[in-house]
């Protein structure tokens, strides 16, 4: 498009696909640090993708935050031919309501016209109370799908935003500033070079699995998640498909 041939985006794309040595890159333009309009155009652009790459039936896990909020708001009922699910990519970390995975993925359903299941385990009980529940037979169901899913769409954040979002006991804290985390993913704390030094314990999706997964988008903008997002993609399956914005793109070009 020539809006983007005259901006610079694709050159960027180019760019940055080099440097982070991904596949493919997706920007789109402005700062969502500074316009929230800008989260908008990454849902938009995820949707995209998304649909791009949809088999007859597809099992998408989606892990929670504003920026998966945004995508599941620009879903729309164009799924067409497809049996798809969506289903939380883990247990309960610590979100408020509207930003938890299960609550996307009920929005992602509706505004698909598709199904979703939901994944409820409480964080705050006894390590027995929490074994017991993974016994329970509609749970390990849940889990089953989980693992079998085709697609990933998750958010990348920065380390002490989501550290602070989740409440996070003082101990964890410590662990997470000792070890110099800058960037979250999928409950899993991130140093610069891409070590995990906190990991919070929940089921569901690990980041091992995610090599396994044929399609994996991780959508984050914003300038202030560039180290975040550099730092998670070290670890990151080099298939995934990273959706950003121009904010944060400039950043990560920088090095
Ligand atoms: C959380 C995810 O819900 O959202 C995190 O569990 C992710 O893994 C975070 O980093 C991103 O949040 P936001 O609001 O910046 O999109």
């Amino acid at each position: 498009n020539m809006m983007r041939e005259i901006s610079g985006i694709n050159e960027m794309e180019k760019r940055l696909q080099s440097l982070l040595n991904l596949n493919e890159i997706v920007i789109v333009p402005g700062n969502s640090d500074e316009s929230p309009w800008v989260k908008e155009e990454l849902g938009r652009a995820s949707a995209f993708s998304m649909k791009q790459r949809l088999e007859g039936n597809n099992i998408i896990a989606v892990t929670g935050g504003s920026t998966m909020a945004a995508v599941a708001e620009m879903l729309t009922p164009d799924f067409s031919g497809s049996d798809t699910l969506f289903v939380p990519a883990r247990g309960g970390i610590g979100e408020d309501v509207k930003n938890q995975a299960n609550t996307i993925c009920a929005k992602m359903a509706e505004h698909t016209g598709m199904r979703h299941r939901v994944l409820y385990v409480p964080d705050q009980v006894s390590k027995e109370v929490y074994k017991s529940f993974l016994k329970e037979p509609m749970i390990k169901e849940v889990l089953n799908l989980i693992k079998s899913a085709n697609m990933v769409l998750h958010g990348i954040g920065d380390a002490i935003t989501m550290a602070e979002r989740r409440k996070t006991s003082p101990d964890d804290f410590e662990k997470i500033t000792v070890g110099h985390a800058v960037g979250e993913a999928f409950g899993y704390y991130f140093d610069e070079s891409g070590e995990v030094v906190h990991k919070v314990p929940t089921i569901g999706l690990q980041l091992e699995d995610l090599k396994h997964i044929n399609h994996v988008f991780a959508v984050a903008g914003g300038s202030s998640k560039a180290k975040a997002i550099r730092a998670y993609l070290k670890s990151a399956p080099s298939s995934t498909i990273l959706i950003t914005d121009e904010g944060a793109a400039k950043e990560l070009l920088k090095g």
